[in-house]
């Protein structure tokens, strides 16, 4: 019996969703343990494609699919999610999605100061994708949050929402300059809301827990990536949750010896949305193409991302802070057709070469990559299916990569397909 964590070893948008949609086949379970819907997850299965923000990538293989305590969950989106994918075919009932009671949910004051504070701010903005995110994990540390609990009992709910909604009201009106919500209206939408979304509502931990003893397999969904981890990411340009491993275990209610197994999603190049320092980042013709070509877009707000080279300091710090016991390299047949291809393998900070990640900003800000070429290859791999089809150029690629990590790969993706796939040793 395995537990495998999948999560991201970059700045998000690896392709973990293809990786989960396709290793959900060997799952029982599949849930997901932090962040919300500002994660956009794509599927490509026979040429149809399918983008989640909250429901696990395990729904597609039609995999019991939970939403754990660590999520931050927006009951309007959850529903239009549930409709899209059900008019798209797929079975979703109170059997195959459940949501924790202990989850929070985003309220629409969570997203109003979301967006009004990043207006407010300007050039300093973190670049949010404005879904109300950070707001709703401040009220659950500060203990006025509103957990999916809180909507079995209409009268306490609409006490809580009275209570919050003063002070917020007050904020977004005289600090932010912004609407204020109306209590009436927000009571009666998520009344129901309530009504649709309670029938999914159970302690996940339980059921966790009676699956795992049952023999079940699970696969732990991450969100985000790990440099957009609220302690160990580019702290302030970070989402507001833990994306690295450890978080599976809070954020669905299981112990660490349940876990068996970590795997990295690595885009074999880097991205990144949002603003803060990316120090492989490209600003020519290359980078340009890669965009392009990786069709490099945000699925949840459709900005486009900036591209740069595989940063190897960032990939060590990955394996480092979630235990990596395997890597997937997604979207290698995007670096098909250019003469060379590099690596950010150090950092020159000062004329001194580092290769540690570092934690202060204005250093990584300030740090030059020190990078090695390795030669390209001009062949399409996109419908290679072993790792000796790969042109020798690929190869290199793939165990040089290997080499500077310490870490096996286990998979390797040649196309957005569920089929467009090499995996050289699964997990489960
Ligand atoms: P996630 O947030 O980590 O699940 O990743 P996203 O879905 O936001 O972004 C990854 C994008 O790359 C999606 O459009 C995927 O369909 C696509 N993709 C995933 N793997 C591959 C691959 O190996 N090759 C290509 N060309 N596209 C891929
Ligand atoms: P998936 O799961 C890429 C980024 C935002 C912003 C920062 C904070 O698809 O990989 P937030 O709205 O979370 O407060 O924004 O985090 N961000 C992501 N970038 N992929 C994601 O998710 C992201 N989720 C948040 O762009 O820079
Ligand atoms: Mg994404």
């Amino acid at each position: 019996m395995s537990n495998i964590v999948i999560i991201g070893t970059q700045w998000g948008d690896e392709g973990k969703g293809k990786i989960v949609d396709l290793l959900a086949e060997y799952a029982d379970i599949v849930v997901r343990f932090q962040g919300g819907n500002n994660a956009g997850h794509t599927m490509v299965v026979n040429g149809e494609t399918f983008i989640s923000h909250l429901i696990p990538s395990g729904i597609l293989q039609q995999k019991m699919c939970l939403i754990g305590n660590g999520m931050v969950v927006d009951p309007e989106v959850l529903i239009e999610e549930i409709d899209y994918l059900r008019e798209k075919g797929i079975h979703i009932g109170a059997g195959n999605l459940r949501i924790s009671e202990r989850a929070n949910i985003i309220m629409p004051y969570h997203k109003a100061i979301d967006i009004a504070r990043e207006l407010r701010i300007g050039d300093k903005k973190i670049g949010t994708t404005g879904r109300g995110i950070g707001p709703c994990y401040e009220d659950k540390v500060t203990r006025r949050g509103i957990r999916f609990s809180d909507l079995s009992d209409p009268d306490e709910f609409a006490e809580k929402v009275m209570t919050v909604l003063d002070e917020k009201n007050f904020y977004l009106k005289q600090y932010l300059g912004a609407e204020t919500v109306d209590a009436r209206m927000l009571i009666e939408q998520y009344r129901s809301y309530a009504e649709r979304l309670m029938p999914h509502v159970c302690n996940v931990s339980v059921v966790l827990d009676n699956a795992m003893k049952a023999g079940k397999q699970v696969l732990f969904e991450g969100a985000q990536g790990t440099h957009l981890d609220i302690d160990h990411g580019t702290y302030p340009y970070v989402t507001s949750s833990n994306t690295v491993s450890g978080n599976a275990c809070c954020g669905s209610g299981v112990g660490p010896k349940d876990i068996n197994g970590v795997m990295g999603i690595v885009k074999a190049y880097t991205t990144r949305v949002g603003a803060g320092p990316f120090p492989a980042e490209l600003f020519d013709a290359i980078g340009d193409k890669i965009q392009k070509k990786g069709a490099e877009f945000g699925a949840t707000t459709g900005r486009k991302r900036r591209c740069g080279w595989l940063d190897v300091v960032m990939l060590k710090n990955s394996v480092r802070l979630n235990g990596l016991t395997g890597l997937a390299i997604t979207k290698l047949d995007v670096l098909g057709e250019l003469d060379e291809i590099r690596i950010c393998t150090a950092y020159e900070y000062q004329g001194k070469r580092i290769d540690v990640f570092p934690t202060s900003l204005k250093v990584l800000a300030q740090c030059k990559p020190v990078y090695e070429t390795l030669p390209g290859w001009s062949q399409d791999i996109s419908d290679l299916k072993t790792f000796e089809a790969l042109p020798q150029n690929v190869r290199n690629y793939l165990i040089r990569i290997e080499e500077l990590c310490q870490t096996p790969i286990h998979i390797v993706s040649v196309g957005p397909g569920r089929d467009e796939t090499i995996v050289l040793n699964n997990p489960f």
